[in-house]
């Protein structure tokens, strides 16, 4: 994996060395209450996860760096069909607005489509996010319907989310 960045952020891979500020994100909970990460998410949830990372080719995550500073997370990994691929993000709350997802979201949006030979990129997002919806609104997702009962959440059951996506 490789970091890619733009004029306005920086992506770089996650490896151990992100793990206090991996763990102090996914804990805030204006951040873990959309994610659907365990609460509190601890170092074992990290070293888990980053297990999972380093035995797949196609699951990646980012730290996202703004102004050198780290401000967030962003991830996309495809399932059974390597063409297919579906993701989040999340931004520190003290740094919302500033552009920070959207610029992260289309640089990897671009990193799948020219160099992971992805044909269709999409998104879970609840009604009521509408920071997020503008987010992939802006990257040039489009909305395609509500999935109602579908997203198996940790703590709030079958939920009800709009499905987005940007093709090639
Ligand atoms: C969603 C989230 C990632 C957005 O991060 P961000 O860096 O603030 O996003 P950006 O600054 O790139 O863009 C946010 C856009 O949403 C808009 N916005 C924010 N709150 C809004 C609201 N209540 N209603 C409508 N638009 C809103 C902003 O004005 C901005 O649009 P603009 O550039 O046209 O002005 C951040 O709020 C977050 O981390 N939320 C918690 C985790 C989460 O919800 N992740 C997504 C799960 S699907």
């Amino acid at each position: 994996m490789k970091i890619l960045e733009s004029q306005d952020i920086k992506l770089i891979p996650l490896s151990a060395e992100h793990e206090v500020e991996f763990v102090r994100l996914a804990n805030i909970p204006k951040i873990n209450s959309r994610v659907n990460k365990p609460l509190p998410y601890t170092n074992t949830h990290f070293q888990q996860q980053l297990d999972k990372l380093q035995n797949s080719k196609s699951n990646f995550v980012w730290m996202i760096e703004q102004n050198e500073e780290i401000v967030g997370v962003i991830n996309n990994a495809s399932g059974r069909d390597l063409r297919v691929f579906q993701g989040g993000y999340w931004i520190d709350p003290n740094f919302w607005g500033q552009g920070a997802a959207s610029a992260a979201l289309v640089l990897v949006r671009d990193f799948l489509f020219r160099e992971c030979a992805a044909e269709r990129i999409q998104a879970l997002v609840e009604p009521d996010n509408p920071a997020s919806i503008r987010v992939l609104e802006k990257c040039g997702y489009q909305r395609e319907g509500l999935l109602r009962k579908f997203y198996p959440s940790l703590n709030r059951g079958l939920l009800d989310v709009i499905i987005y996506s940007v093709v090639k």
